[in-house]
């Protein structure tokens, strides 16, 4: 199974970049399974029913998410009522919601798991014992297991990669929307990438308008960001191939798509 995976889609910038590039990306890469994280779809700030039916339009099949989940109220009227979008798994039980869903291509089963750190980030259960539990839930229907670790430590994330060593199939980071050049296939046969990075704005500070990430920097002044609507993008993702038997990678590859980077067929 080819499996293409997006970072962070932020805001309008973001979800053009992903209309524009997956077409291709799916051809390139001949990808089966189209996974994105849409937690700042909605202007840097959660997902909205219409951004995540356009996203699935668009080609992706699921949808995973983060810290910013609940940023957009309506996700509580909708998010049950899909298989395609999921959140951490080791938000509290009361959460509405799931952290794991299925999908079947080709008569081939994958997993995908989202899950949330907890160094620099909210106290949410146990993120390795949550892991632990869904592993063994999802081996039961197929070895093949996408993990989405949305966590900001690198630490937290290298840890949790070791920690499914052999368990999972992939183990990609998310939140910090800066790729990091670390890809490789641990020994076990897991995929692993500590952030894919941001999929939105080029030229402001991780997806906000630099202005007024730089003013609050300078001044500790209380101050809003802002998604901007307009100006250069890039897209950045991870695609792994897995075996189909066995659930390990055979091989991984990043990808990010700016003007600098071009997309390259
Ligand atoms: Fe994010
Ligand atoms: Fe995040």
């Amino acid at each position: 199974m080819k499996i293409l995976f997006i970072g962070d889609i932020v805001g309008s910038i973001g979800r053009d970049m992903v209309f524009d590039h997956i077409s291709r990306l799916k051809r390139k890469y001949e990808a089966d399974v189209i996974i994105a994280n849409g937690e700042n779809a909605a202007a840097g700030r959660g997902i909205t029913k219409v951004i995540f039916d356009d996203l699935l339009r668009s080609g992706v099949d699921i949808v995973t998410m983060g810290n910013h989940t609940w940023d957009q109220k309506e996700i509580y009227d909708f998010i049950d009522d899909t298989d395609y979008l999921i959140r951490p798994a080791n938000f509290s039980d009361e959460a509405p919601g799931r952290g794991m869903t299925t999908i079947s291509k080709n008569g081939v089963t994958l997993s995908v798991i989202n899950l949330h750190g907890r160094t620099f980030l909210p106290p949410h259960d146990d993120p390795f014992k949550k892991a632990d539990e869904l592993v063994a839930e999802a081996k039961e229907l197929s070895p093949l297991i996408f993990v989405d670790f949305h966590a900001e430590a690198t630490s937290e994330k290298i840890a949790m990669g070791w920690h499914l060593n052999g368990k999972a199939s992939v183990v990609v980071g998310t939140h910090t929307h800066v790729q990091t050049a670390d890809d490789r296939i641990l020994p076990g046969g897991t995929a692993y990438l500590t952030d894919a990075g941001m999929t939105g704005p080029y030229d402001e500070i991780l997806g906000m308008k630099k202005e007024d990430v730089l003013y609050r920097f300078q001044t500790n002044l209380p101050v809003r960001f802002e998604v901007p609507k307009q100006g250069r993008g890039q897209l950045s993702g991870l695609f792994v191939e897995l075996n189909d038997q066995t659930g390990k990678a055979m091989s991984i590859e990043r990808i990010l798509i700016n003007e600098d980077h071009p997309f390259q067929s």
